[in-house]
């Protein structure tokens, strides 16, 4: 059974299919046009972290498509009302996948394990492959493709620049973190990139001016993650100089792009002059979430129609 834990769930083939299909549908609905492409389909949503983009998009990509979807919080009692395995299988009988936003990666594998459904990753602990499928979205749309791009995450080794390495991996685009020492990407995740990808193209730096001075896109995500807001404090103290601000733009080439998942704790990992310049696509990279993730959608739950369509 397919799932989307992470993108190495998927091959470099299937990363453009499912790009190709997300492009196509946007242009789609930009005429109007809405195909119920999955009618009647129905996807739940179980979240244990705080969501805007990640929920609302699948909810309103999947109406757009069709189907429906059902927001499943802590009432249903995910791992305390009943073992893991009767969860997922009753699940599996009334909807046709789950997407999971997760404290642990480990639960989101542990709803995969019983292939009772597919299991979509809507962020955890470890990576965040939805997100990564819209920030290459938005890549395209700046420079009309992803190849020979330089995206530079200013930043924390986190969820989020953890499956950008992999993506810009996959994609042959280079990729560079500029970290503070020891906030760098999980090593395991790293080896695994390059045991899938050795040609991959990935470093890491404190050096955040030199890393910018070749970039085409710049990134950034809060210092702390959703779960470490213990570490708040030390966390703005090692960053401190590694905020995206108009400073560093100034060491980077001009045509370079700003990039945030959000949601962004604007005066610390970047500035309100910087997100809200001209150079900044965030709001229409959010927007990508949805376009990105109906591709997915499609892509899984309907390949017929890719096959036919895309
Ligand atoms: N970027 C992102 O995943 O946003 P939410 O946490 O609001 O879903
Ligand atoms: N790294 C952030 C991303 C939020 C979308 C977090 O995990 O909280």
């Amino acid at each position: 059974m397919q799932h989307l834990l992470s993108l190495f769930d998927i091959t470099v083939n299937n990363l453009h299919e499912i790009l190709a299909t997300a492009s196509h549908l946007k242009r789609r609905l930009q005429m109007g046009d809405r195909p119920p492409v999955l009618e009647r389909r129905v996807i739940a949503l179980l979240f244990e972290k705080p969501s805007l983009r990640t929920r609302v998009s699948f909810e309103t990509g999947m109406a757009q498509l069709g189907g429906s979807s059902l927001f499943l919080g802590e009432e249903v009692g995910w791992g305390k009302r009943e073992s893991p395995s009767d969860f997922t299988h009753v699940l599996g009988q009334f909807v046709d996948a789950v997407v999971c936003r997760t404290k642990k990666h480990e639960r989101a594998t542990q709803l995969a394990q019983f292939n009772a459904l597919p299991v979509i990753n809507g962020l955890t602990d470890l990576c965040h492959p939805c997100q990564a499928l819209a920030d290459i979205l938005t890549i395209q749309e700046a420079f009309g493709t992803e190849k020979d791009k330089h995206l530079v995450f200013v930043g924390d080794g986190n969820n989020v620049s953890g499956s950008l390495a992999l993506i810009c991996a996959m994609l042959k685009m280079k990729f560079t973190l500029a970290c503070p020492a020891s906030y760098e990407l999980n090593p395991e995740w790293l080896n695994q990139i390059h045991q899938h990808y050795p040609q991959a193209m990935i470093e890491q730096t404190s050096n955040v001016d030199a890393a910018v001075s070749t970039a085409d896109a710049i990134y950034t995500d809060v210092w702390t993650s959703m779960g470490q807001e213990e570490e708040s404090a030390i966390r703005r103290r090692a960053f401190a100089n590694f905020q995206v601000n108009r400073q560093l733009m100034s060491k980077a080439p001009s045509h370079a792009r700003v990039l945030h998942c959000l949601p962004a704790v604007r005066g610390e990992e970047i500035t309100d002059e910087v997100i809200d310049s001209p150079q900044s696509d965030v709001i229409s990279q959010a927007g990508n979430r949805m376009h990105a993730q109906k591709g997915l959608l499609v892509w899984l739950l309907n390949h017929q129609w890719v096959k036919e369509n895309v």
